[in-house]
């Protein structure tokens, strides 16, 4: 197994980490495009944490911390290299910038049908709080 390590991402790794999610990402969203994550960078450097075998972007995890939630989204590991603890590892970076931020509790949106991501998030400790549902109003056209 490569080993592979975690770091925040910088200005010029954007395209590529745009590219990886539409390989990689369950799902896209409003913010995915080149404005949503130099926006994401701009204001919280350190909020995206990629993870890199020998140099190539194998996943990603956005640690957004507002001074009050602790925000996780993207956790994404290539096709090919699941299961190998990295998204374990995504995890673990996201964790430690938090307590660092003075974040006590992650916090993650996860798809009802993606099992898969269910067994990561249970296997890193999270778990799922029935009571809420996700409400949301688009702010732009
Ligand atoms: C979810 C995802 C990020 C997990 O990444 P990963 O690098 O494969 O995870 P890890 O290797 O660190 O796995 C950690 C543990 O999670 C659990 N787990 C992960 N994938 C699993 C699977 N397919 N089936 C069962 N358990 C799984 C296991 O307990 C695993 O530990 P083990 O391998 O020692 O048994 C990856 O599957 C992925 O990118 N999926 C597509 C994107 C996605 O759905 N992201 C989540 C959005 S909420």
């Amino acid at each position: 197994m490569i080993e592979s390590s975690t770091r925040s991402a910088r200005p010029g790794d954007l395209d590529a980490v745009l590219a990886f999610w539409k390989t990689a990402a369950e799902g896209t969203s409003i913010s995915d495009d080149r404005a949503g994550v130099e926006r994401l960078v701009a204001r919280d450097p350190g909020a995206l944490i990629l993870a890199e075998q020998a140099g190539e972007l194998v996943g990603t995890v956005i640690a957004g911390f507002d001074g009050w939630r602790c925000h996780l989204y993207r956790l994404a590991v290539h096709p090919e290299r699941r299961r190998q603890g990295i998204g374990s590892a995504l995890l673990a970076a996201a964790e430690e910038r938090f307590v660092r931020l003075g974040g006590r509790r992650g916090d993650a949106m996860v798809l009802v049908r993606n099992e898969t991501a269910h067994h990561a998030w249970r296997a890193a400790g999270y778990a799922p709080e029935e009571k809420w549902r996700r409400w949301t109003k688009p702010l732009t056209d």
